[in-house]
């Protein structure tokens, strides 16, 4: 960014006169959940509002924030017509293509990242085409907006239908009592037909717990139910719960009661090595603790304090201390900066829901696996 913003080629303003002197502008705003679960569509609202005033003929603008289908047509080219500034698809130019970024992630990165295109009309396809394929490798064009929209909660209900799956293949195992981690890895050495999902503390991150609520909620207004969404999304909610009855069974093995015991969370994070809490699982496990009356405390490399309700917590200063002292240590977020071994050498209890122990937390007395 700092190489970029030396070389003038970039830079940040909030001042949308300069969209004046934009030829193409890409939106990406937030697109969360109202408390009610439906779809909070103000950002891009707001953010349309603002370029309704600048746009002019031969402007291109591609909205990249997830939502449902139909956005980009009946919200933003509404309110781009009501100006009668502008004509779609013959002086202006207006698609859809979907963020697809998996932050932390140095492989797959926005260049090589192949990019879905949606126009409002072919015109518009082709113009948002033609520039976004000068940054980016690979395009993929697709006969409308609605499909590129359609394309992406596609992409991230598959992820969370098959999360929830793996999660109830976790629930199951421990009835069964077979280690699930090692049936998913068994089943992941078939060459096809099977992708590798693993079950966790619940679902975190801004998307896969959210974007699927977009298609459902647009759904139930056609009177359809996305089943499919709805169990899925429900097993997953539930999985800090099912993580605080472990701390509570592993607790109770050693004579405790959760309600007074020292525990420890490790990452709060929704992912391993990064700082992004949204949405993030941990925050809901450290409430359930709190509120049957653990003393929870936290640790976190990427996420130095975090507000939970209304308590500010501080991630804890010396990790192995604490560790030491904990009663409970429930890994949250597998973090690789983690030296595990030295972890479970000095932990009483080691609650993993992610198996960041691997085969040293298998048969282990003081561990409880999810
Ligand atoms: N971050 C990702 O990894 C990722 C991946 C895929 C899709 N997405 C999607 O991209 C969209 C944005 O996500 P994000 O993580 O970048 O969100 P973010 O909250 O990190 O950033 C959004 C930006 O929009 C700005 N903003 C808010 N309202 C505005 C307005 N009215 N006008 C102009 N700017 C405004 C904010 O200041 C902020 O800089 C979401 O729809 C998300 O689902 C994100």
């Amino acid at each position: 960014m700092a190489r970029l913003v030396a070389a003038g080629k970039l830079r940040a303003t909030t001042d949308f006169s300069a969209l004046n002197d934009a030829d193409a502008v890409s939106i990406c705003v937030p697109t969360p959940l109202r408390k009610t679960g439906d779809p909070d569509l103000s950002f891009i609202v707001s953010a349309t509002d603002e370029l309704v005033r600048f746009v002019h003929p031969g402007m291109v603008i591609v909205l990249e924030s997830t939502t449902y289908p139909g956005t980009t047509r009946e919200i933003m080219l509404a309110k781009l017509n009501e100006t009668g500034k502008v004509s779609v698809g013959e002086n202006f130019f207006l698609a859809f293509s979907p963020e697809r970024v998996d932050p932390g992630r140095k492989d797959w990165t926005t260049v090589n990242t192949p990019k879905v295109i949606g126009g409002i009309t072919q015109a518009c396809g082709e113009v948002a085409c033609a520039w976004y394929a000068q940054a980016i490798q690979k395009i993929v064009p697709v006969s409308s907006a609605e499909v590129a929209e359609m394309a992406k909660l596609l992409e991230n209900t598959f992820r969370m239908i098959n999360i929830g799956l793996v999660n109830e293949m976790a629930l199951m195992c421990d009835r069964l009592k077979i280690d699930v981690w090692e049936v998913i890895d068994a089943a992941a050495t078939k060459p096809f037909g099977f992708m590798k999902f693993t079950p966790g503390p619940g679902l975190g991150g801004h998307c896969i717990p959210i974007d699927p609520l977009y298609l459902s909620w647009k759904l139930r207004a056609l009177n359809y139910t996305a089943r499919f969404i709805e169990l899925a999304s429900e097993i997953n909610t539930n999985m800090p719960r099912y993580v605080v009855t472990k701390v509570q069974d592993g607790l109770n093995d050693q004579g405790k009661p959760l309600k007074g015991s020292q525990v420890l969370v490790l990452g709060a994070a929704y992912k391993p090595d990064i700082d992004d809490l949204r949405e993030s699982p941990a925050l809901d496990v450290i409430g359930l603790l709190k509120k049957k009356g653990a003393l929870v405390e936290y640790h976190d490399p990427y996420v130095p304090s975090l507000r939970q309700e209304d308590d500010v917590m501080h991630s804890v200063p010396d990790l192995m201390a604490s560790v030491g002292q904990a009663d409970c240590v429930v890994i949250i977020t597998n973090h690789s900066s983690y030296d595990y071994s030295a972890i479970l050498e000095s932990a009483r209890l080691v609650v993993d829901t992610r198996n960041a122990l691997k085969t040293s937390g298998k048969n282990n007395p003081k561990v409880v696996r999810l």
